[in-house]
């Protein structure tokens, strides 16, 4: 596939914005926090470990010749969050906040184990509320205009079966930026979100993707372009979103699947249609009367 990249933004189009990436290291929010710097944004990252935090940093040094501020940050605790925050302002405000830091797993519901419900919840949920809530505390006190951004996925529009517990903190994550869209609106605040559809990863690929479920179905026949998404094609709506460009742009999460979720919506039938032989569809045209 050809990559238009270069030609959609100038190079300079985030130069001058600070963006904090929860769980920023790895998969989806390294591949945004990439294109973010590419773009000139300063970029901040946090995650659990510190080996990744490094490591990622270290490869962006390396390969664009950028520092990335790291913070290790497990969002599910609001003091660290808080702590890290007091830090991050410490040098400076931010702009943006992107949060992307995510758990989930493949489980029937019936047997979660109350700690297992809380792992996923107090990560997408809670973990997205605490650094929401601190970061828009400091804007409005501040006076501060400032995006946040929030990685949801189709569960949260439409529920998911065997990942309840993440479907139900996404749609809580989702009412969080249509309601903050309309109460911090008027500090120029703006809330957005993007609802990615099947980019492969290594982090959700193992754990939603295992070999067994694949073998059902190829993901692709979901898919109403019958591909999976590449990372850039994600990283761009997110640049798209939190630049001056979406500036009236609130509230809103937009769906980058490739007509996943819509074809879900045919069931199978859409993907057996497709592979009928004429010969079914002329079957089903009326018959033509002999008069
Ligand atoms: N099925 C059922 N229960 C599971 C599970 C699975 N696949 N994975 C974890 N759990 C349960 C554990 O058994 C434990 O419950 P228990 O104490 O009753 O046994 C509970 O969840 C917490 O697990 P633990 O590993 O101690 O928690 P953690 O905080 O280290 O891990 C997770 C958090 C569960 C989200 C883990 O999957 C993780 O770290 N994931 C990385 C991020 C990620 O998921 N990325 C992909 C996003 S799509």
């Amino acid at each position: 596939m050809t990559d238009t990249r270069m030609s959609m933004y100038r190079s300079d189009l985030l130069s001058g914005k600070r963006i904090l990436i929860t769980g920023g290291g790895t998969g989806l929010g390294k591949s945004i926090g990439k294109r973010y710097v590419e773009l000139g944004a300063d970029l901040v990252i946090c995650g659990r470990r510190r080996e990744v935090l490094e490591q990622t940093a270290k490869e962006f040094k390396d390969t664009l010749g950028v520092t990335v501020e790291t913070h290790v940050c497990d969002v599910r605790d609001a003091k660290t969050v808080e702590s890290m925050m007091d830090a991050i302002w410490a040098t400076g405000p931010l702009d943006v906040l992107l949060n992307n830091a995510a758990g989930n797993f493949l489980a029937r519901t019936e047997r979660l184990s109350t700690r297992a419900f809380d792992a996923v919840v107090d990560i997408v949920l809670k973990g997205s509320a605490y650094c929401t809530m601190d970061v828009g505390r400091r804007w409005i006190d501040a006076g501060h205009k400032g995006t946040v951004m929030q990685i949801l996925t189709q569960s949260a529009m439409t529920g998911m079966p065997f990942t309840v517990p993440s479907a139900m903190a996404k749609a809580g994550a989702l009412a969080m930026i249509r309601s903050l869209a309309v109460e911090w609106g008027p500090y120029g605040i703006r809330t957005v979100g993007v609802v990615p559809g099947p980019f492969p990863t290594e982090g959700a690929w193992s754990r939603l993707m295992p070999q067994e479920r694949i073998g059902q179905a190829p993901i692709e026949q979901g898919v109403a372009l019958r591909r999976v998404g590449e990372h850039h094609e994600l990283a761009d709506l997110c640049v798209y979103l939190i630049s001056e460009s979406a500036a009236f742009i609130t509230g809103e999460a937009v769906v980058i699947d490739g007509g996943r979720w819509l074809q879900g919506t045919a069931g199978a039938s859409a993907y057996n249609m497709q592979q009928w032989p004429d010969s079914t569809w002329e079957s089903l045209k009326p018959k033509k009367s002999k008069e």
